[in-house]
């Protein structure tokens, strides 16, 4: 081994441990609809969780249309001036719309080819936000994606190094600071195939086949176990939910399609339950939370436009099953410590889905830690429907358990590479769900590939990485990524949503705000501006006194200080 071998050893060894926290910006492309950043082996942007040094600091993360990506800008209680942000102008050869020259209290409208500019005099409006941090909240648990059958096989085809980069950009402090996944227990639409454990032999009640982790699982696994050494994640929260059970246990004897669970095999569906959390923990992987199963009205009246594995549930035939077999099932094994969510559906199934499970089983909502809600349909069926839930069962945990864009039938697209407005649905969305209670969310596919699969109906859809399978080389974190990270990466597990809002009315809303009181005593807000204007900011903390902000048009920032 000669010498120069051996410094390239360690020159590799101190890269793959990843060295010191460093901050990179993001490599921006332009794109058909947008702009993404750009991941190599070799480069891919992080930022280094903020520390604040004295107490009247104030430190301003900021992304935007325009193409900030998680800048940093910094203030203090002390400043007189307001910390503007100040956001690129896309002024070049191909730029073909109108931009806004910001001036003073002036906005300016500039047309591409025209060297007059013309001015609108639109006065840019100042919001007054109010933070009280003794008004306090519910606590954030966890924030997560995916890790289904097509991001593990994505992931698999990529070299080390990038696989790497999406492990730490998801995961790590550094990237947007993830704490849980949530995979199926078995096939999932998200798969190269519909697949189950136990599936032969056929009417096996003991589930004499389930002995071992499927081969799919164990490379989930060594993933999982990479994942968590690149991001120095020791607590990893592991939620897992069944799409369908083996098809002879079901009515139809098929993988999709109007089917339920035969009443025969309640007790050995709870034991698959039960093999599944055990293997699990056998292989130092345990489990932290399951569900009841994956939208069981799929399989009750979703069938008609649904074609991937459902299993369906009535609420008053599935609280029988939790209520006298899976709950006395995980409660009386070594498994008890697992949380146990119900529903696992959709918002409009709120609150009645449960009142119903009360009526056919006095006590089986007992057995339930949290409430796990899908997002899909949440712009036409509004957050009341969870208020009323939270109501009536205020100590349960309220989770959204999947998200993704382009899952409707008119949306013709899977992925559009670079699209603010995706984002932007997104960083609604996230602030609606963390007014009303949520305590964290779990999006749907960390990564998927240019199509927006793989997919074995063909159901393709977006993500907020997309990874390029054709060169295999890149990948492109998308406006979502960052939109959701504007949560993630600074709301660790712990923080309190605290009180804090705008003096705007809330249909004239420029700024929606959402804030929080970090473990560690720092407050962190994270501020929305949804129009193409700038929006001056006055910030006034109940403890800390004033603070003055210019964002700009377009744009999502977390700001924190103590
Ligand atoms: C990776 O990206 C960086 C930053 O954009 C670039 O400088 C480098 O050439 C890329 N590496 C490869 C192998 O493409
Ligand atoms: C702007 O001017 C250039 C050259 O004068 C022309 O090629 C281009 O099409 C013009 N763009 C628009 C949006 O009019
Ligand atoms: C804009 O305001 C300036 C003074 O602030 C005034 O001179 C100018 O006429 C106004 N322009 C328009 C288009 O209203
Ligand atoms: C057990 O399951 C495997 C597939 O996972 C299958 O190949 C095998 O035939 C099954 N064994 C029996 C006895 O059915
Ligand atoms: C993926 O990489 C190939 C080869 O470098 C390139 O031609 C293609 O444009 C890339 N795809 C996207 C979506 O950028
Ligand atoms: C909110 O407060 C700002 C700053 O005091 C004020 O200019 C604005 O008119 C107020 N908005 C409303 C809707 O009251
Ligand atoms: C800031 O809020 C406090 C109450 O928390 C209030 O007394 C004070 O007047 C406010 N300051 C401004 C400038 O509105």
């Amino acid at each position: 081994m000669n010498l120069c071998w051996l410094s390239m050893l360690f020159a590799a060894a101190s890269w793959s441990s990843w060295g010191a926290a460093l901050s990179t910006p993001c490599q921006l492309k332009e794109t058909h609809y947008g702009s993404v950043c750009v991941c190599n082996s070799s480069y891919c942007d992080y930022l280094e969780q903020p520390v604040l040094g004295d107490n009247d600091q104030i430190v301003l993360i900021s992304s935007s249309k325009n193409g900030l990506r998680f800048i940093r800008s910094e203030g203090s209680f002390l400043d007189e001036k307001a910390l503007e942000v100040q956001d690129q102008q896309w002024i070049d050869s191909n730029f073909v719309t109108d931009t806004l020259v910001v001036e003073q209290n002036k906005v300016w409208l500039q047309f591409a080819n025209i060297s007059q500019r013309f001015a609108f005099n639109v006065t840019i409006k100042t919001v007054q936000l109010t933070v009280q941090r003794e008004v306090r909240y519910q606590k954030i648990t966890n924030f997560g994606g995916a890790f289904t059958g097509s991001v593990s096989h994505i992931i698999q085809q990529l070299p080390k190094d990038l696989q790497d980069h999406i492990y730490k950009s998801y995961f790590h402090a550094d990237g947007i600071g993830y704490n849980s996944i949530r995979m199926s227990i078995g096939g999932s639409d998200f798969d190269l195939q519909p697949w189950a454990y136990n599936q032969l032999p056929r009417n096996d009640p003991l589930l004499s086949n389930f002995t071992k982790l499927d081969s799919r699982d164990l490379q989930k696994i060594e993933q999982l176990k990479r994942l968590k050494a690149i991001a120095k994640l020791n607590n990893l929260k592991i939620m897992a939910a069944a799409w369908s059970a083996p098809t002879w246990m079901k009515s139809n004897n098929r993988w999709t399609g109007y089917g339920q669970l035969k009443s025969e095999y309640y007790q050995a569906w709870a034991d698959y339950h039960l093999k599944f959390l055990e293997l699990m923990q056998s292989i130092n992987m345990p489990v932290w939370a399951i569900s009841t199963g994956n939208e069981p009205l799929n399989g009750v009246i979703g069938f008609f436009f649904i074609h991937f594995m459902s299993m369906g549930w009535t609420p008053w035939q599935q609280a029988i099953w939790l209520n006298d077999y899976l709950g006395p099932t995980i409660r009386q094994s070594k498994q008890s410590q697992v949380l146990i969510f119900g529903n696992d559906d959709q918002r409009y199934t709120y609150p009645s889905w449960f009142r119903k499970m009360r009526a056919s089983r006095t006590n089986a909502l007992d057995y339930l830690d949290g409430l796990a809600v899908h997002w899909y349909w949440d712009e036409i069926f509004g957050p009341q429907l969870i208020d009323r839930a939270h109501a009536e069962m205020p100590d349960k945990l309220i989770l959204n358990t999947e998200s993704c864009i382009g899952d409707k039938p008119w949306q013709t697209h899977g992925p559009e590479l670079g699209n603010w407005g995706r984002g932007e649905s997104y960083m609604r969305a996230y602030m609606q769900d963390l007014l009303h209670n949520f305590n964290g969310w779990l999006d749907w596919n960390l990564v998927l590939d240019e199509q927006g699969g793989p997919n074995y109906v063909h159901n393709y859809v977006d993500a907020p990485v997309i990874v390029n399978t054709t060169s295999r080389s890149e990948f492109y974190k998308q406006p979502i990524y960052y939109a959701i990270g504007h949560f993630s990466k600074f709301l660790p597990e712990q923080s309190v949503r605290i009180e804090a809002r705008t003096n705007e009315t809330e249909s004239f809303a420029q700024l929606s705000v959402v804030g929080f009181q970090r473990p560690d005593g720092s407050v962190a807000v994270i501020l929305y501006n949804g129009e193409n204007l700038p929006v001056n900011v006055a910030l006034n903390d109940s403890q800390r006194g004033e603070f003055n902000m210019r964002l700009p048009a377009r744009s999502w920032h977390t700001v924190i200080y103590k």
